[in-house]
């Protein structure tokens, strides 16, 4: 990994003198993609033990920048107007006290998910079971703005020859996926099914999956998209809406069924074939339910197939560094396209219709203000 300080990289900014004031895109009330607005607020100081990040880039989620903006996140409580921008890539420009594991310049990527660091999940390496996990952009103010004040345990240094889009686009997608991999017990030589294949989260995964050695099995209902995802490397593309998509299972998997199923949905009929695609064995694993959540389990099957059915809430430290070091290996999210942040609404309606094969992201050059 480069330990140079200096963001004179392609696609990365210089770091600026820290203004009092900067610019944002906010919401003051719910609703549709058009409540969001740019407005000034004071930049934000970071605090003891936190670094103040230089946005370049922010990935933005079904969760908690779609539903969170449309008034529907199901736990979060927002106090109005809000910053949204959980994941993000930028340089760092200013240092809080008892900050020394970066510097200022530094090219950083944000893991947003905030934990207490001494509950005894968090002692254990299971941080995303921590009762008191926060989300930057969630419960504190994101990176839909220039700056962003994260905890400096929360920064990972990029290595060379990632642009920002693509830093922002790992940061969070990919410890997640490295966390679902790991607990689910991939082996090189595993069949893993991914559903909504071409969802951010989804699409990470499977080329995680691939890239530790499975064989991916990538549904989507668009054959635009499972054009893409055929093209993205995956083995085999599939309908999961097609009636004939367990028989196509079976074949491509010579009548074994999937080793791991990657169901982050939470669509009944959906989940339904994710069950029925599963080998003896096998593992099914969750970090998402955006489309309701409430499923069939039939405990009878379950056991009899010595199935296992895992909820993986977020990722943890340690995905965090598997995923770098994968990154710094070669390994890459897929990034569907940018927006700059003055079309900041546009790419929300981008993604509320459903367009996009992997991580869409926000850029934050100066110019990308500038409608
Ligand atoms: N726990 C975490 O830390 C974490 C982090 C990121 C994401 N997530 C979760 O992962 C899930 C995906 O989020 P994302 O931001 O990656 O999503 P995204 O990029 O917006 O993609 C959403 C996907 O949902 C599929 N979809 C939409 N409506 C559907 C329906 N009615 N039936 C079947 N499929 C449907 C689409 O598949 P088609 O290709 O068929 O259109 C699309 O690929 C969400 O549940 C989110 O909360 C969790
Ligand atoms: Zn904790």
């Amino acid at each position: 990994m480069s330990t140079l300080s200096t963001a004179a990289v392609p696609g990365w900014p210089e770091p600026l003198p820290v203004p009092a004031s900067m610019r944002a895109v906010v919401f003051r009330r719910f609703g549709p993609p058009e409540v969001l607005e740019e407005a000034v607020l004071d930049t934000p100081r970071p605090g003891p033990g936190e670094v103040l990040v230089q946005v370049a880039a922010v990935g933005i989620g079904r969760l908690l920048d779609l539903s969170a903006r449309a008034g529907r996140h199901p736990y979060a409580h927002f106090q109005l107007p809000h910053v949204l921008g959980a994941d993000h890539a930028g340089v760092v420009a200013a240092l809080g006290e008892g900050v020394d594991s970066v510097r200022v310049g530094d090219r950083v990527a944000v893991f947003p998910v905030v934990t207490c660091g001494d509950c005894t999940h968090c002692s254990e390496g299971r941080e995303e079971a921590c009762a008191g996990l926060s989300l930057v952009g969630t419960h504190r103010p994101g990176a839909y703005a220039e700056f962003c004040a994260v905890p400096a345990r929360n920064v990972h240094q990029v290595p060379d020859g990632i642009p920002p889009a693509m830093a922002a686009s790992l940061a969070l997608v990919g410890p997640v996926a490295a966390n679902q991999l790991a607990q689910a017990g991939l082996r090189p030589g595993h069949w893993v099914l991914v559903q909504g294949a071409a969802s951010a989260l989804g699409s990470t995964t499977a080329a995680l999956a691939r890239y530790l050695g499975a064989k991916t099995i990538a549904t989507s209902r668009s054959t635009e998209k499972r054009k893409a995802l055929a093209a993205a490397g995956a083995d085999v593309v599939l309908d999961a809406t097609a009636p004939d998509f367990l028989d196509q299972v079976r074949e491509a998997t010579g009548g074994h069924g999937v080793d791991i199923a990657v169901d982050n949905l939470g669509d009944p009929s959906v989940w339904d074939t994710t069950l029925d695609a599963l080998a003896r064995g096998g593992t099914v694993v969750t970090s998402g339910a955006f489309l309701g959540g409430k499923v069939r389990i039939d405990l009878l099957r379950l056991y009899s197939n010595c199935h296992r059915i895992i909820g993986v809430r977020t990722g943890n430290a340690a995905a965090v560094k598997a995923l770098w070091t994968q990154a710094e290996h070669g390994f890459r999210a897929v990034v569907d396209r940018t927006f700059p942040i003055a079309h900041a609404a546009d790419a929300h309606r981008y993604l509320e219709d459903d367009n996009n094969v992997g991580r869409v992201a926000l850029t934050l050059r100066p110019r990308d203000w500038e409608v």
